[in-house]
């Protein structure tokens, strides 16, 4: 491989942001995916505003804030389920090619990462519950450094400490704007495009774009 160093985004990546609503789809009702895209768009946007203004609040509350946001601008989901969804959050399915894709890095000798706007709670329960404590060798929280995605202070966190220039390492991410930022501090770039979404960014492109985490080793 011509990369040892990886580093993944966490959630839309890594683990299904839609799978606490996914969970709970038949007490929500029809309107369940409504409710978990509004929930996820606005706990992004409150993750924007905030790094610009210089107010950080930690993900988990915009979390919370984000989904009470959601089932009021959702009326037919009742918000008795929020704390049930809040819960799920905790324990996000991953998805399903990623296991074993993380497993090949790792037999190749690569080393491992997510970065996230997630918590340092959150991420260290999405890992242990997805059972992939074993593989990802450090979590990088934007927490440490108070802003979010797509400062660049964030990305900076993983150079700093492999100690490695961002070119040597390869940057993963659903998220097309996190992929934008990601390119623009210097990282090799992949693009895992899951819901066929047209492109974006466009000064911006990722080296590579793929459908799934599948095929990252043999593109690497
Ligand atoms: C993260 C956001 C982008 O995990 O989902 O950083």
């Amino acid at each position: 491989m011509r990369y040892s160093a990886f580093v993944f985004d966490a959630y839309g990546t890594l683990f299904d942001v839609h799978a606490a609503v996914r969970r709970h789809a038949a007490e929500i009702g029809p309107d369940g995916q409504l409710l978990s895209e509004i929930w996820r768009a606005k706990q992004l946007e409150y993750s924007w505003t905030r790094s610009l203004m210089g107010a950080y609040l930690d993900f988990w509350k915009l979390t919370e804030q984000a989904l009470d946001y959601a089932f009021r601008k959702v009326p037919s989901a009742d918000p008795k389920f929020r704390d049930r969804l809040l819960d799920a959050y905790w324990r996000l399915d991953c998805y399903p090619e990623v296991p074993s894709v993380l497993k090949a890095l790792k037999a190749e000798g690569a080393r491992i990462a997510i970065l996230s706007n997630g918590s340092p709670a959150m991420l260290a329960s999405a890992v242990r519950s997805a059972a992939l404590d074993r593989v990802v060798d450090d979590i990088f929280s934007v927490d440490q450094v108070g802003r979010f995605k797509t400062d660049p202070a964030v990305y900076d966190l993983v150079t700093t400490a492999w100690r490695l220039y961002p070119a040597k390492i390869s940057f993963q991410s659903s998220n097309r704007w996190d992929a934008a930022g990601a390119r623009h501090f210097g990282y090799r770039t992949v693009w895992i495009n899951r819901h066929g979404q047209p492109d974006e960014y466009l000064d911006l492109s990722p080296e590579l774009i793929l459908p799934s985490l599948d095929g990252l080793v043999a593109a690497s």
